[in-house]
């Protein structure tokens, strides 16, 4: 039941009618179709000097012509406006054919199968190794997740992989400062920071004598080959860091299909500078190896250091080519900070100049920077805020406005978490993606604004009505849901689905994140001006179907930008 669809459709017999000698039409009517911004103007409009081209007739007077075959039971009129032909639907039927699509499979309202048979690989959150959880990663994490459950959502096969940072001689000089200052127990007590702490002192240290830099790099060697000390303590390292990081995953409701990080690909980089050396694209720079890209505007890709050290990308050709051999995907994802654009621009320009036409598959899903109440984050100048800590908060803020506003909760801590973190999601997921953030907590937990409490909490307003409701024998009478806000909320409800799928093609959750909080709102204004349980039991089931239809599809929207629905907050 998708009225685009059916509206495109019936635009098509109409045109068929109107004009049946008519040739080079455009094929795809539906997605001709506007939304007027006015529904005083109809729910959606047709512009017929998209058809005035090739009908060689000024747009009105099409329109015009289109009128006078429009005749369907789920149209109540159209009208001509300037070269837009304006369509109203039958409000009782359209109210009864989309509860009654929405109810045949109320979870499944917004899912599609036009995923079936692909595979998209996503890379994201891809952490660093022995460094600390920041809110800098935050965006890649919810983001990956997000665009996981709408792929999911959408019939795809998803391979979520947490690409480690994992590799690189930083590990070798660690272990050397380990060796010689640190001791298990502090570092298993204190974690990442107090492996920073080792590194700092090693940089520091290493100032004054330089010979620590040949003592780091020894170690380095040593994991490259395999050493079992080296590789036990670089394997414990790693251990630490993702313990750290998997609190925050659980928080957060995220998991990965695959953490394969850059150490994994380091092992697989022979072949791809052998393939490039075949492929005559490999040129010495200095005794280094690179991909000349000049020609194509941009700084050469360094492929081998001097000392024949792989680099960045290096490692990110091994695992594209990995991806492509092991998930055979259709879609591969890349979830980074728009501050790497030109690396995978790089990135994916070398593989296409490999004769991989699947690079052209290849994208990356830029966003922009997170900044805290006002603050640029930046580790230089310290100021850093952490993930963990800022969830933690989030939950306690959470835990005092509930405890002001329902004492008598069950549940409490449980669902001061899901609206905690909540907020920070939904802040984070709000705006299109490639806009800078900057958060602030009384507009992320405030429960009037738009944000992640108060679309739970327009769910939990739904859960409440339906836990009240007597039971009703009457089927529900739908010419009760023919007022405006009745039919603002259901228009907002049809076009769900299309929200779903706009935001995977583009990915981009904000779609679904704004989809969903106009439900809500739509919602609450309906709820305000109308009473649901009415006398009438044949109106009153029907605004309940109303409320559910809701309840559901906010649900599914919050579940799709990785939020859980509390039914009683
Ligand atoms: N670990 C990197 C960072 O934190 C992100 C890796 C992104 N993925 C990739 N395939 N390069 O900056």
């Amino acid at each position: 039941m998708d009225m685009r669809q059916r509206i495109g459709a019936l635009a098509g017999e109409m045109l068929q009618k109107a004009f049946p000698e008519a040739q080079g039409l455009p094929e795809d009517l539906a997605a001709l179709l506007e939304v007027p911004p006015d529904k005083s103007m109809g729910d959606y409009a047709f512009p017929c000097f998209k058809l005035s081209k090739a009908l060689r007739m000024g747009p009105p007077m099409i329109a015009k012509k289109l009128a006078e075959s429009a005749d369907k039971p789920e149209i109540a009129r159209v009208e001509c406006v300037g070269g837009y032909l304006n369509f109203f639907f039958n409000r009782e039927n359209f109210a009864r054919e989309l509860l009654s699509a929405i109810m045949a499979a109320p979870e499944k309202w917004g899912a599609s199968r036009d995923g079936e048979g692909k595979t998209v690989c996503m890379d994201y959150s891809s952490i660093n190794i022995a460094k600390r959880f920041h809110l800098g990663h935050l965006s890649t994490t919810v983001i990956g997740n997000s665009l996981k459950r709408i792929y999911d959502f959408q019939g795809w096969k998803t391979v979520s992989i947490n690409y480690l940072g994992d590799w690189g001689t930083q590990f070798g000089k660690m272990i050397a400062a380990y060796k010689r200052w640190g001791d298990k127990a502090t570092v298993e007590a204190g974690g990442v920071d107090e492996m920073t702490k080792l590194y700092v002192r090693f940089n520091d240290e290493a100032k004054e004598n330089p010979a620590l830099e040949d003592e780091g790099r020894a170690w380095f060697k040593k994991i490259e080959d395999g050493d079992e000390e080296a590789l036990s303590i670089f394997l414990w390292f790693k251990d630490v860091t993702l313990r750290d990081a998997m609190k925050v995953y659980d928080v957060l409701g995220v998991q990965f299909d695959s953490y394969d990080g850059e150490s994994v690909m380091a092992k697989k980089t022979d072949r791809v500078v052998r393939e490039l050396e075949e492929k005559g694209l490999l040129k010495d720079s200095d005794g280094a190896k690179i991909v000349d890209l000049e020609e194509y505007g941009m700084p050469p890709c360094l492929i081998l250091k001097s000392d024949g050290a792989t680099l960045y990308h290096t490692r990110d050709l091994a695992a594209a080519l990995y991806r492509k051999e092991t998930y055979h995907f259709d879609r591969s994802l890349y979830i980074v900070a728009y501050q790497q654009d030109l690396h995978f621009k790089q990135l994916f320009k070398v593989l296409e100049l490999m004769g991989y036409d699947w690079a052209k598959e290849c994208q990356h899903v830029a966003f922009g920077m997170v900044s805290y109440e006002g603050q640029a984050m930046a580790t230089r100048t310290g100021h850093v805020v952490l993930l963990d800590e800022l969830l933690t908060r989030a939950q306690e803020r959470a835990l005092d406005i509930i405890n002001e506003k329902s004492p008598g909760l069950e549940n409490k801590e449980e669902v001061a978490r899901q609206v905690g973190v909540g907020a920070v999601v939904y802040a984070t997921l709000q705006n299109n993606r490639i806009k800078d953030i900057d958060f602030w907590w009384d507009r992320a937990l405030n429960f009037d604004g738009e944000t992640g409490p108060y679309v739970q909490y327009t769910f939990a307003r739904c859960c409440s009505v339906l836990r009240k409701a007597p039971e009703i024998a009457a089927a529900p009478d739908y010419a009760a849901l023919t007022d405006d806000e009745a039919q603002a909320l259901l228009r907002l409800l049809s076009r769900f689905p299309e929200a779903v799928a706009e935001a995977c093609l583009r990915n981009e959750p904000s779609i679904v994140t704004r989809a969903t909080t106009e439900i809500a709102k739509a919602y609450n204004k309906y709820y305000y001006e109308h009473r649901i349980l009415d006398d009438d039991p044949a109106a009153a089931a029907a605004r309940l179907q109303l409320t559910d239809a809701c309840r559901q599809t906010i649900k599914t929207g919050l579940y799709l930008i990785g939020l859980d629905a509390p039914e009683r907050m």
